[in-house]
């Protein structure tokens, strides 16, 4: 049994107006959307911005309003708030956000920080709570005189350590990490792509691991899917997406990877060109009415893409 099932999710915000504030039409911010991840894997959820990935995370953690759809845990349907806020489920998922400098309370000390969701949850005493923290502070690589220090006196990927320490803090099973690495400096960044790799063999997470950047998450995820225009137009195991990869949107983000390599330059550019071009001149092979993404059917037997 998958850890988590996204079935047919649907998040519409409606658009209302004139003077009665009717409501006008729909932002289909999710659109019938299916997936699901494995207990100790990581899932890549990746497209341009505006495509509809932190909307699906936030509908995933009660955060967004479910318009259709269905949503389980370890089996148990927990697509209605009550019945979420009531199961274990709270625990059981976590959230590391892009933003480390507006994430964590700057009035705090790390300790309150770190040990807020245990004291939300669990009854310890505070020998046993700092214990709990210091373990927490060493599992992301921090010292234990960090706990009583306050986030203005950390870098940001330090700060993006403390974030990852507390959302571990209740042993969840699933993270839904949102552009995690994306505000920190390139240098920073694989350090905490490793060290949330080191977690998650160490913990048995699950991630939900999203991102604009198809080169981040090359390393990190088992599956990819690739949103576009509120729904999957392609979905896949790592050696779906980046060897074979099929819709011109996937295509035209695997261009988008910067260059290591300076001798392939040229050749990347060229390719890049080429793409960019069909991209725009040859639309209606891929989307319906240029920018509807068809339903995906399957090209093997781990490999689905939106085509007519
Ligand atoms: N609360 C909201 N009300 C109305 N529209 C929203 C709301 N949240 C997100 N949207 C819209 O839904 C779309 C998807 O947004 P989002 O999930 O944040 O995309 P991404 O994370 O891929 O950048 C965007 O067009 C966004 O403007
Ligand atoms: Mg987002």
């Amino acid at each position: 049994m998958p850890l988590l099932e996204v079935k047919n999710l649907r998040v519409w915000y409606p658009i209302r107006g004139g003077i009665l504030g009717r409501r006008i039409g729909w932002v289909k911010a999710v659109d019938d959307v299916t997936f699901s991840i494995e207990a100790g894997q990581t899932l890549g959820l990746v497209g341009e911005s505006g495509s509809g990935k932190s909307t699906t995370g936030k509908a995933i953690l009660g955060l967004a309003h479910i318009s259709a759809g269905q949503i389980l845990f370890e089996g148990n349907d927990i697509t209605d708030s009550a019945r979420r806020n009531r199961s274990p489920y709270r625990k059981s998922v976590q959230m590391v956000f892009q933003d480390v400098y507006s994430s964590l309370n700057p009035r705090k000390r790390v300790l309150d920080i770190i040990a807020e969701p245990l004291r939300n949850f669990e009854k310890l005493t505070k020998a046993e709570e700092k214990k709990r923290v210091d373990e927490l502070l060493s599992i992301v690589g921090l010292t234990s005189d960090a706990a009583v220090k306050y986030p203005f006196e950390f870098s940001g990927g330090q700060r993006q350590r403390i974030g990852v320490a507390r959302a571990i803090a209740l042993k969840p099973r699933l993270i839904i990490a949102d552009e995690p690495v994306s505000a920190l400096d390139l240098s920073v960044q694989a350090q905490v792509l490793n060290y949330l790799k080191d977690i998650q063999k160490e913990l048995g997470l699950a991630y939900l691991f999203i991102s604009h950047d198809l080169g981040v998450v090359r390393h990190m995820c088992e599956h990819l899917a690739i949103m576009h225009n509120s729904r999957f137009v392609e979905f896949g195991t790592r050696e779906d997406i980046y060897s074979s990869p099929t819709h011109i949107y996937t295509r035209r983000l695997i261009a988008a990877i910067p260059d290591i390599d300076p001798l392939k330059r040229d050749e990347n550019n060229r390719r890049r060109i080429e793409v960019a071009k069909e991209y725009t001149d040859r639309r209606e092979d891929y989307y319906l009415d240029s920018t509807g993404v068809y339903d995906l059917k399957k090209i093997s037997a781990t490999h689905m893409v939106a085509l007519p």
